[in-house]
């Protein structure tokens, strides 16, 4: 099956090798696009590869493969578009394209008779999708919570060490972990698009990535790490979406990404470095955790060109599509117990003060925690709340904002519940 790749960067380069090493017999590399494409020829591809910058010139020679590996929406969208359109099915690793636009490339992909994949766009070399398409296809998923982005769960796991936010970033940015611009993967937009491709597979929902609620890591600090470890947690970025309820017809469902308290015996505690995880619940099978590399060129490559194995295998049969995902509509207003840090300068009836606001909101406190010995002028300590709605929670903190004794604007973080996958 000719196969042509649009975006020899890392993973498109990782792809090539795979291809050219494994998979010769069922996948002909022909094409390679990219622009200025003289100074990305590489001496290992096989004579007969068409070197070129002009997408047209590859369709024109119709392959039956197209791999969309240049990243960003545009041109990719329309690229991909042009793609399906000539009667190519397309995989992608393009979480971007795939967020913003996927219901839409995916019913020109139906009405043209061809597919549409895009295992890597998700988690990287998990083959997460396909697991929840195929494995979990009898179950009904309510649930999906993953730890989704590298360089987040990089910085949270070198502050566990002790370093500050502004070091473990500093060392991201050397290891070629961070982008130029990391502030999608500091606020959590990165992950915002790879939950609502998830929400899409497994709840089988429809969201704006846009109006997922995302709140920044950086507002931790090492001492946050500290506490949560007394509290048997650690901290990771943590994406999750979940149904509101049981009626097919309620078209709202909670989507959110938060840094979050996790139990050190939750799946999603248990993610190092570039790692990802995704935990899915279902009515009937409960939680299932997936685990592996979530980025890096060669274990995406490997979801890629697997994508690309399956629909050569199908040659001319399309996957019988799933159900079209329900277009719905996105709240943050998800219950969970809650971490919350003040720093003050200390006086008389601080706690008494911070307790009647979260008491005007029946909102009750679980613990109150403290280290001895820190300076009085700069006091921290923490509260630990019973389950409460996120927006209770907002309501009782903006009473709390105006309260005087403020050294910093307070952490709040949502606690993740030992038995469930999410929050
Ligand atoms: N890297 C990972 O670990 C990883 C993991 C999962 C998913 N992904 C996704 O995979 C895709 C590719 O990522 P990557 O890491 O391989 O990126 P990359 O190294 O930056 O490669 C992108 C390639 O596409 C080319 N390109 C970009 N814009 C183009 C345009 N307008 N026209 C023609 N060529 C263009 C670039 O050319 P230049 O050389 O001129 O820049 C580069 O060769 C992205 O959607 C990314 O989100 C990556």
């Amino acid at each position: 099956v000719r196969l042509a790749i649009l975006g020899f960067g890392t993973v498109g380069q990782a792809v090539a090798r795979l291809v050219l090493a494994q998979h010769a017999g069922t996948l002909q590399l022909t094409h390679v696009c990219n622009r200025g494409v003289e100074r990305k020829r590489v001496p290992w591809m096989p004579d007969g590869v068409v070197w070129t910058d002009d997408v047209e010139r590859v369709l024109a020679d119709r392959p039956e493969l197209v791999v969309e590996l240049m990243g960003g929406l545009t041109p990719a969208r329309e690229h991909v578009r042009r793609a399906l359109e000539s009667g190519a099915s397309v995989v992608t690793a393009n979480k971007q394209l795939v967020a913003h636009h996927g219901a839409e490339l995916l019913e020109l992909a139906g009405r043209r008779g061809v597919e549409l994949r895009f295992e890597g766009s998700v988690a990287g070399g998990v083959p997460v999708l396909r697991a929840i398409e195929d494995g979990l296809a009898a179950d009904r998923l309510v649930r999906v919570a993953g730890v989704l982005n590298g360089t987040s769960t990089y910085i949270l796991s070198r502050m566990e060490e002790g370093e500050t936010f502004a070091d473990a970033l500093a060392g991201a940015r050397a290891l070629g972990f961070a982008e130029a611009d990391p502030s999608d993967d500091l606020t959590g937009r990165d992950a915002a698009a790879k939950l609502a491709i998830l929400s899409a597979t497994a709840l089988r929902r429809a969201i704006c990535c846009a109006d997922i609620s995302c709140r920044s890591l950086e507002a931790i600090e090492p001492i946050d790490l500290r506490y949560a470890a007394e509290l048997g947690c650690t901290i990771r970025q943590v994406a999750w979406a979940e149904l509101l309820s049981d009626d097919p017809r309620d078209d709202t469902i909670v989507a959110v990404v938060r840094p979050a308290l996790v139990p050190r015996q939750s799946p999603l505690a248990r993610v190092t470095g570039s790692q990802n995880v995704v935990t899915v619940e279902g009515e009937f099978g409960g939680e299932t955790a997936f685990f592996g590399r979530g980025a890096g060129g060669a274990p995406t490559a490997v979801a890629v060109v697997s994508d690309l194995l399956a629909i050569a295998e199908r040659r001319g049969r399309p996957r019988a599509a799933a159900s079209t995902p329900v277009a719905s509509a996105v709240s943050a207003d998800y219950s969970a117990p809650h971490y919350v840090r003040f720093t003050v300068a200390d006086r008389p009836g601080i706690i008494a003060a911070v307790a009647e606001a979260f008491a005007a909101q029946q909102i009750s406190i679980n613990a109150v925690l403290q280290h001895p010995g820190c300076p009085s002028a700069r006091l921290p300590f923490v509260m630990t709340l019973e389950r409460c709605a996120e927006a209770r929670l907002d309501a009782a903190m903006d009473a709390i904002a105006q309260m005087t004794f403020h050294v910093q604007p307070p952490v709040v973080l949502p606690m993740v519940e030992p038995s469930r996958g999410a929050v």
